[in-house]
């Protein structure tokens, strides 16, 4: 198994992915984040992303990082933060996660930055457990409000 940096033949294999992680966002939005960040466009919000894929080159998942200002927890800013985490199902289980985040870590590492940010629902347990072991502390919980303007 290899992890190696996102690049532009990526792109489709790469929101694929994305669509399967994120399935109630608008597929246009997932590919358009993607086709930014491959296109090194200026207003691209991710700062990192780590593909992993077997030997025969299938994909198995992919890490993704932005850059913000702020994260709940965190002591330094700007900081680094694991905006997607994913892993293919039948390929779960077996450290590819733990070696996507070794990626991020190394990536956040060599531009300076101390700590590394994430953040999972509330229900989802696996993730919660996932982050656990690969190092994260939980140190908060958040409850999310709308209100529609009419
Ligand atoms: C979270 C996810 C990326 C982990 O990928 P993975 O390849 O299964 O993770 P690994 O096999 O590398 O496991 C890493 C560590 O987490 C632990 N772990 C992983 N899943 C776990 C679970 N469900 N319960 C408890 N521990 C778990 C592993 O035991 C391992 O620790 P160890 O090395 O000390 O044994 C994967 O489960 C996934 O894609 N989940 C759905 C998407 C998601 O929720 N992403 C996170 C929020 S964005």
């Amino acid at each position: 198994m290899k992890v190696r940096p996102i690049e532009a033949p990526d792109l489709d294999v790469w929101a694929a992915m994305r669509g399967r992680l994120w399935p109630d966002a608008a597929a246009a939005d997932l590919v358009a984040e993607a086709r930014a960040f491959v296109a090194g466009s200026a207003d691209q919000i991710l700062a990192a992303a780590f593909i992993a894929e077997d030997r025969a080159a299938t994909p198995l998942g992919f890490v993704e990082l932005a850059v913000r200002g702020f994260s709940d927890g965190c002591t330094s800013m700007p900081v680094p933060h694991v905006e997607g985490w994913y892993v293919e199902p039948t390929a779960r289980g077996n450290g590819v996660g733990r070696r996507l985040l070794d990626a991020a870590e190394g990536w956040a590492r060599a531009h300076g930055f101390s700590e590394l940010a994430s953040d999972t629902g509330v229900h989802n347990e696996d993730s919660l457990r996932a982050h656990q072991a690969c190092g994260f502390e939980e140190v908060d919980r958040l409850i999310k409000f709308r209100k529609a303007l009419s």
